[in-house]
């Protein structure tokens, strides 16, 4: 069965059910600041969930374009994408679970033709901190459902994940109750975690099995929550009637939900039992252009099979991203569109493609896609020339940096040239270490890290002085400038690229002084823009918020910053936004700032460009 075949079957299936078939919202959720992108069917339907009446009804049914920026580094396996279509049907205190689970079932087995045989299901163990007790019903269900096909389904509770790898699986065994982390769902993930006011609830999924052996890298014994890849979850049934309360407690929804989400493309490979989701036609069609473009054929070797993946998903991502609106940039959506285009551009030299031809593969995608989304056509030439630019671009980027790597060429390189590289040309240091692999000359890695080690804790040193220095001698204005120099690299950022970071900066109560990768010099028209953000960014009255989140977190949300690897497990973030959701600058930072850009005395000057050091350059600039 192809991908557009099983989605117009669910869609089918649950509308002669009496659902109303809703349209795809866009990935960039809309009046919602809070999040970068739709990454699941239901967050464009909270409101509906919560209790407003839906203009088409109590029963819906949608394939949603979904993704997940938090995949992104686990995507070259055969399972993981960013971009992927959720199909989701929901009651919205309709039907519950004895209608849901046996519907979603049927369609599994009756339309797509999936064998039971091949059925895990999982639910939850219950919590008893919560007073939330497991879901007996739905293993009832479960029970119910299996029999009816001759088969005598045995429940039993697992627990954690660790458990489930400790005890594996015995015979007859295929009802596994797990706890919150595994069978609960909500936009933040366990109750713990949810804020209140977040709905959420237990939830049942439905595993594919495979049939391959088990791999024991993974732990010890298989079971349905492993990620040996036998088994593979295809649907997730939640039964969102739950609501957190201030105190911590939970108390029942007014209604009882079914929010219902399924991977398309998973399911699509479950119908035809490859459990390689790259090799379904929507996917496939893709990596056999690059085939041809690379005169490589997929499958032959692991690490080659990975760069194909990562070439086709972050591709397809882009293509929809633009396609929805966002091209490449160093902030919000636009920063993960360009890391999308950058990582597949890297991934093209992998496996030889030839330069400057990421573009030519969008044909594909719009073929694919356009019955269902026909902007995807109508966009055609802005996504294919998006996508052209950004790969020249990078390509630029990395050519300044070979030069100087091959300045170096001949000799091993030391940590200290590595280094260089890395924060004055902005050449990532894998390049760097692939670059020496192939010429046969090794990289020091350990001077490369003390290297890093000695320039963060320079920059700290720094910082506390400047922070110092400035609380001590009229605080104010001196955390005004800092709060504005936030603004002028977010403003060098956007206009010069993102490989322009922070390399020094020295604050007064008369001016700041910030020095910053670049090449080259930077011409007055493109100072003037830089100005210009600054003072929007100070007339847009942007509120300043500082979060504490685990670094590979902010990493992943773009926040910008040097010397990651130096920084704690925990980092604070200092985002500045304004009351229409736009973020103006975000990151990593200690602080102190003004609380409100509207705090900021002046029109903000840049009097000076000059060079500061090779590859950086300084500018000074004033509130006047
Ligand atoms: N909202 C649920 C999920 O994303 C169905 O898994």
């Amino acid at each position: 069965m192809t991908t557009a075949e099983v989605r117009h079957t669910y869609l089918e299936f649950f509308k002669a059910r009496e659902h109303s078939e809703i349209p795809s919202a866009p990935l960039v959720p809309e009046n919602d600041p809070t999040t970068l992108f739709t990454s699941s069917g239901m967050q464009p339907l909270l409101p509906y969930l919560l209790g407003e009446k839906h203009p088409s009804g109590v029963r819906l049914v949608d394939s949603q374009k979904s993704f997940r920026a938090e995949d992104i580094e686990e995507v070259g396996d055969n399972r993981h994408t960013t971009f992927f279509e959720m199909l989701g049907n929901w009651s919205l205190g309709d039907y519950f679970k004895s209608e849901q689970l046996p519907w979603f079932f049927e369609f599994l087995t009756k339309e797509i033709g999936l064998d039971p045989q091949k059925l895990y299901v999982t639910v939850f163990s219950g919590d008893e901190k919560l007073g939330i007790t497991k879901d007996e019903e739905s293993i009832e269900i479960w029970k119910r459902i299996f029999k009816e096909e001759g088969i005598d389904a045995i429940a039993v509770d697992i627990g954690t994940e660790a458990d489930g790898y400790a005890r594996g699986m015995r015979e007859g065994e295929r009802i596994f109750a797990y706890e919150a982390k595994k069978n609960w769902w909500s936009r933040s993930g366990t109750p713990e975690k949810m804020p209140a006011g977040e709905p959420g609830g237990p939830d049942s999924e439905v595993f594919y099995d495979f049939g391959t052996a088990h791999d024991t890298a993974f732990g010890e014994h298989c079971h349905p929550n492993c990620d040996c890849g036998r088994f593979m979850e295809i649907g997730n049934s939640v039964f969102m009637e739950y609501i957190k309360k201030s105190d911590g407690s939970f108390e029942k929804l007014p209604q009882q939900n079914v929010d219902f989400g399924g991977g398309l493309e998973r399911i699509v490979a479950a119908a035809n039992d490859v459990s390689d989701v790259f090799c379904i036609d929507s996917l496939y069609g893709i990596i056999t252009e690059i085939e041809s473009l690379s005169g490589k054929v997929y499958g032959e070797n692991e690490e080659e099979s990975a760069a194909f993946r990562i070439v086709a998903d972050h591709f397809r991502g882009a293509v929809f991203m633009i396609g929805d609106g966002v091209v490449p940039s160093n902030t919000e959506q636009g920063y993960f569109v360009r890391r999308l285009l950058r990582r597949a551009v890297l991934k093209m030299d992998t496996l030889e493609m030839e330069p400057h031809t990421l573009h030519t593969l969008v044909p594909i995608v719009i073929q694919q896609y356009e019955a269902q989304y026909p902007n995807l056509r109508a966009q055609k030439d802005v996504i294919q020339k998006n996508i052209e630019e950004e790969e020249a671009r990078f390509r630029k980027t990395v050519e300044r940096g070979l030069k100087e790597f091959e300045k170096r060429s001949g000799e091993n390189i030391s940590g200290r040239d590595a280094f260089v590289l890395f924060t004055t040309h902005g050449f990532p240091i894998e390049l760097t270490l692939e670059l020496a692999a192939e010429r046969g000359i090794t990289v020091d890695m350990e001077g490369f890290r003390s290297e890093m080690e000695k320039h963060q804790a320079l920059s700290r040193a720094g910082a506390e002085q400047k922070f110092k220095g400035g609380l001590a001698d009229g605080g104010e204005k001196t955390t005004m400038y800092h709060s504005a120099t936030h603004l002028l690299l977010a403003g060098l950022r956007k206009y010069l690229g993102e490989d322009v970071h922070q390399a020094g900066s020295n604050i007064t109560t008369e001016r700041t002084r910030f020095d910053f990768t670049y090449p080259e010099k930077v011409d007055r028209e493109t100072l003037d823009k830089v100005e210009q953000y600054v003072n929007d960014a100070i007339k847009a009255q942007a509120e300043m918020t500082i979060e504490e989140m685990p670094k590979e977190q902010a990493k992943a949300e773009g926040v910008e910053g040097s010397f990651w690897e130096k920084y704690p497990e925990v980092v604070k973030v200092y985002t500045l936004r304004d009351a229409n959701g736009v973020v103006w600058s975000r990151e990593l930072c200690g602080g102190p700032h003004v609380s409100n850009t509207n705090e900021i005395t002046g029109v903000f000057k840049i009097v000076k460009e000059e060079s500061s050091s090779a590859g950086v350059r300084r500018v000074k600039a004033v509130l006047e």
